[in-house]
């Protein structure tokens, strides 16, 4: 079976059974978009009102600055693979709870299974806690950490800013910037080390 119909058989079983309890408040399930033979895969929050009305992650403002920071490293949003870690709307855009995240944990895990990517981006601390919970993204954005995890193949992650985080916010919008325009060269490390 090709990966791509993989990811649609994965994301049909889940939004039956999953269990979340945020599917009682949004307005449909958000399941991960793009390439299922991306090398790199981005993880964000949880969908905002955009995503939940439109049912794609990152359409709206913070999916904006993303395509324009992709642009930047020559990269289509159709070359990677963007999810999130919660695939319902949280009401208000609140922060998702810890049951909601472990509700969708599975959901995530069978997703990077199925692609492989050579590269997890993690945007913001949401993503990056929920594989590294000790760390702090004001330490960890723009290092490569490498960390192999049981039953997954990736074991290489990049920390970023959220989009959404930094949008409006001058200096961590630059750092944000700066931290991305790292991303061709990180993939260049990870052949490296893969040779
Ligand atoms: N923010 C996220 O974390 N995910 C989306 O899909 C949209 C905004």
């Amino acid at each position: 079976m090709k990966k791509m119909e993989e990811l649609q058989n994965l994301n049909k079983k889940w939004m039956e059974e999953c269990q979340c309890e945020l599917k009682k408040t949004a307005t449909q399930a958000v399941p991960g978009d793009g390439s299922a033979d991306a090398e790199i895969v981005f993880i964000g929050e949880a969908p905002g009102k955009s995503e939940d009305a439109q049912g794609k992650p990152f359409v709206g403002a913070a999916g904006k600055f993303l395509a324009e920071m992709l642009f930047i490293i020559n990269f289509k949003r159709e070359d990677i693979y963007i999810t999130n870690i919660v695939k319902y709307r949280p009401p208000n855009n609140r922060d998702p709870l810890p049951e909601e995240k472990s509700a969708c944990r599975e959901w995530l895990l069978e997703e990077l299974k199925i692609i492989e990517p050579k590269l997890i981006v993690f945007l913001g601390r949401h993503a990056m806690n929920n594989f590294f919970p000790a760390l702090q993204i004001s330490q960890a954005h723009g290092k490569l950490l490498i960390k192999p995890f049981k039953g997954m193949s990736t074991k290489y992650f990049f920390p970023l800013y959220h989009p959404a985080a930094a949008l409006y916010d001058g200096s961590m919008r630059e750092v944000l910037i700066e931290d991305f325009k790292k991303i061709p060269k990180v993939l260049k490390e990870i052949a490296k080390r893969e040779i």
